[in-house]
């Protein structure tokens, strides 16, 4: 359908974003990322939706304008349901089954974790996309689990977080080494120059493809305060190192739990999203992974990790193709299952 003009629109978060999407290639992927919450150390749900109310308007604008689209163009507008925050997703479904009703065209109801993993079938150059059945590990801010792919719907989540997400792990021990919020790239900065066995932090054990992150986060704290007690410039005299093993901790933690999860399937063919994927030590690890275990590993441009609009727009394009519009009564869910 080459005159298939999808609008995409994702608020779960803290982040409202738009794009338009046309026989799988993105035409236009606007996020307006929320720099509110920065003061506050982490997302505060009451100022996420009303910065979601203020935003959504010029953001569609935008993703219209640089398609270089009108709006009446549109073949059916996709939106994320849930999982999220409920003020924030109330936002993006109001907005969305509004303009669809005026516009006259279908609604496209979107699992805003499907989408992390769908994010994979947007067309970019010198990617290839990934074969089903594969193994999808989502790791963000909000989600951290492991997903059995076996087709573009047919998906079974084998392994998740007991607690805190993967990117909660990140952002909450670096601001108990300081560091403003959001912690995780910068953690991964000094990481690169320190030394990843300086210190040691326990891997919390659970189910072999289970993860838990919030003890990590309390041994981090008792370290820093213990070496802080014997030496006030503990922390800043020993920073990448810090960031170094924290992050050798976390990515080998996650590698354990794909070799188990490979072991318990037998699939080779692992892809990855979310925002953690932009990390450094995981990048590395899984490129090594192809050479020593015979993997395929898969990573979108980061564009397409973080929370955005586009994954959004792949699974409306995808559901278009089906006639699997959403009813009229459709309604935001801040918890789902799939
Ligand atoms: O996908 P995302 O933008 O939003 C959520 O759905 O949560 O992910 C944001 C998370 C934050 O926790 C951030 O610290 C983390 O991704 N992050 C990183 C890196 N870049 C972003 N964590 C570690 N290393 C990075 N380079
Ligand atoms: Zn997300």
């Amino acid at each position: 359908q080459k005159n298939c003009y999808i609008l995409g629109i994702e608020s779960s978060c803290d982040d409202t974003a738009a794009a338009v999407i046309n026989n799988g290639s993105i035409l236009s992927n606007v996020v307006a990322t929320q720099e509110i919450h920065e003061q506050y150390g982490g997302v505060v749900p009451e100022l996420a939706s009303r910065a979601h109310q203020q935003n959504i308007v010029p953001v569609v604008h935008q993703a219209l304008h640089k398609a270089n689209i009108d709006k009446n163009q549109l073949s059916a507008i996709a939106f994320t349901r849930g999982p999220g925050l409920m003020g924030s997703l109330l936002v993006g479904t109001s907005f969305s089954k509004s303009l669809a009703l005026g516009l006259g065209i279908p609604l496209i109801d979107v699992d805003h974790l499907q989408a992390h993993i769908l994010a994979h079938f947007i067309k970019t150059d010198g990617k290839e996309m990934p074969n089903f059945p594969f193994l999808a590990m989502t790791i963000s801010g909000g989600h951290t689990q492991i997903v059995k792919v076996s087709d573009y719907f047919k998906m079974e989540v084998i392994g998740q977080t007991i607690d805190d997400a993967v990117g909660e792990a990140f952002d909450k021990s670096a601001k108990i080494l300081g560091l403003p919020y959001p912690g995780g790239p910068l953690v991964d900065k000094y990481a690169q120059k320190g030394n990843p066995k300086a210190f040691k932090f326990p891997k919390p054990k659970v189910g072999p493809m289970d993860f838990s992150f919030s003890g990590l986060k309390t041994s981090v704290l008792y370290f820093v305060e213990k070496e802080t007690r014997k030496n006030p410039d503990f922390i800043s005299e020993n920073i990448e190192d810090i960031c170094a093993s924290l992050q050798f901790t976390i990515v080998s933690y996650l590698m354990d739990k794909l070799k188990n999860a490979v072991k318990e399937t037998g699939i080779k063919e692992i892809a990855i999203g979310g925002g953690v994927s932009a990390n450094s030590g995981i990048r590395k690890a899984l490129q090594e992974a192809e050479a020593k275990y015979g993997w395929k590993t898969h990573i979108p441009d980061f564009e397409f990790c973080t929370d955005n609009a586009a994954m959004i727009a792949i699974v409306g394009e995808l559901k278009y193709k089906d006639q699997n519009f959403a009813e009229s009564n459709v309604m935001a869910s801040a918890r789902m299952k799939f």
